[in-house]
């Protein structure tokens, strides 16, 4: 089956109001958390006012089966029906289940993303990759689905912790190595305490994920780059995942790129400053500092992920002309030695 992305993106959250005008839903539902419900919800019922609101707890360790039974059974209970739109209103994790959700209710129903933390509105709500955690594994349920529509409004981010914002930010760091140094060096002159012109480099993180994904939808190649940091990111985040400390997406996509960068520097010359920048923020920022965890449970996860197999693991490397090189093997032996020269 070939897969066609539409990428229908708006900055303008009137557009919210064309395009519930211009369908004809029976039902409008609005999933949130506690602090979407809070922050952003208000902003929301401007442009409607009819609808329900299925609020849920946040956070990733409610990404999960059960949190979605309760999701379904509470559309179930208001009669939703395939004429009936959700909207996810929040982070990656509402995103990201929010659209897991309506692809699979009643054989899929429309959803809206209406991304709200800095990593959703540059990553997780672009490019029809939903998902929850399940079985002590992060993202392993999902689907391919498209939202109908994503819509972006900064202002939102007016009310997101800095270290939220910091870690939406490792997200534009990777669009940076993977696919332009020079925005890179840009965003690394970013200060976290000042207003910044967010929108500009939002718009470009997405241009970038966006060629992307519409010339490899179905991630069967050039796509791979994007998880630029993600193997041992989210072999750490299901680690961490099953412990009661609280790991962010980015702090463990920041010390992925890290070792992905450290095995690029050995197996493929690749420039030197490229991590030694990813450590200066790291240390600038106090992401993914003092993690303490077992390095031979990261390799066994490691063996869970969808991409690898026993022995050999597949990686995106950087290459000494500065280009994403996807399908790179690594063995156990190199990748222990990263884990043991990247410090977190
Ligand atoms: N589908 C994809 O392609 C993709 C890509 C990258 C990441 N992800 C997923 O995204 C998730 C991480 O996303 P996240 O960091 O946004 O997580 P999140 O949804 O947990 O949001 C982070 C926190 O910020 C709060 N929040 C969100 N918006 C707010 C606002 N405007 N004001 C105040 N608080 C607000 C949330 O309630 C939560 O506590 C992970 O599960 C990851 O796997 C998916
Ligand atoms: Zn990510």
């Amino acid at each position: 089956m070939t897969m066609q992305l539409h990428l229908n993106i708006k900055f303008d959250i009137n557009e919210l109001k064309l395009f519930i005008e211009q369908n004809n839903f029976d039902k409008i539902f609005i999933l949130t958390d506690e602090n979407t419900s809070l922050h952003c919800l208000p902003i929301i019922k401007n442009f409607i006012t009819e609808f329900y609101e299925i609020k849920i707890k946040s956070g990733e360790a409610n990404k999960n089966l059960d949190t979605c039974k309760y999701i379904w059974e509470e559309l179930f209970k208001q009669n939703a029906s395939r004429q009936s739109l959700l909207i996810n209103l929040g982070g990656g994790v509402i995103t990201d289940m929010g659209a897991f959700i309506a692809s699979v209710f009643k054989r899929g129903i429309s959803c809206i993303n209406i991304p709200t933390s800095l990593l959703s509105m540059v990553d997780a709500s672009v490019g029809a990759k939903t998902g929850i955690d399940f079985f002590g594994i992060k993202n392993s349920l999902g689907t391919f689905y498209e939202a109908k529509m994503t819509i972006i409004d900064s202002s939102f981010l007016d009310t997101l912790p800095k270290r939220h914002i910091q870690s939406g930010f490792v997200e534009m760091l990777k669009h940076g190595i993977i696919a332009d140094l020079f925005y890179f060096k840009q965003l690394l002159q970013i200060s976290f305490d000042e207003q910044n012109d967010w929108n500009r480099y939002i718009k470009k993180s997405i241009e970038i994920k966006s060629k992307i994904v519409l010339e490899d939808p179905a991630e069967k190649g050039i796509r791979k780059i994007l998880n630029f940091g993600h193997s041992v990111g989210h072999a750490l985040e299901s680690y961490f995942l099953n412990t009661d400390k609280t790991l962010y997406h980015g702090e463990a996509i920041l010390y992925g790129m890290k070792v992905a960068m450290h095995l690029s520097i050995i197996k493929n010359n690749a420039d030197k400053n490229i991590l030694a920048e990813l450590e200066i923020f790291s240390e600038k920022t106090n992401l993914a500092k003092k993690l303490a965890f077992d390095k031979n449970e990261i390799i066994q996860l490691l063996t869970q992920d969808k991409k690898n197999n026993n022995d050999e693991f597949l990686f995106v490397l950087i290459n000494e002309d500065n280009q994403a090189e996807y399908d790179r093997r690594c063995t156990k032996e190199e990748i222990l030695n990263a884990l043991n020269t990247i410090h977190a």
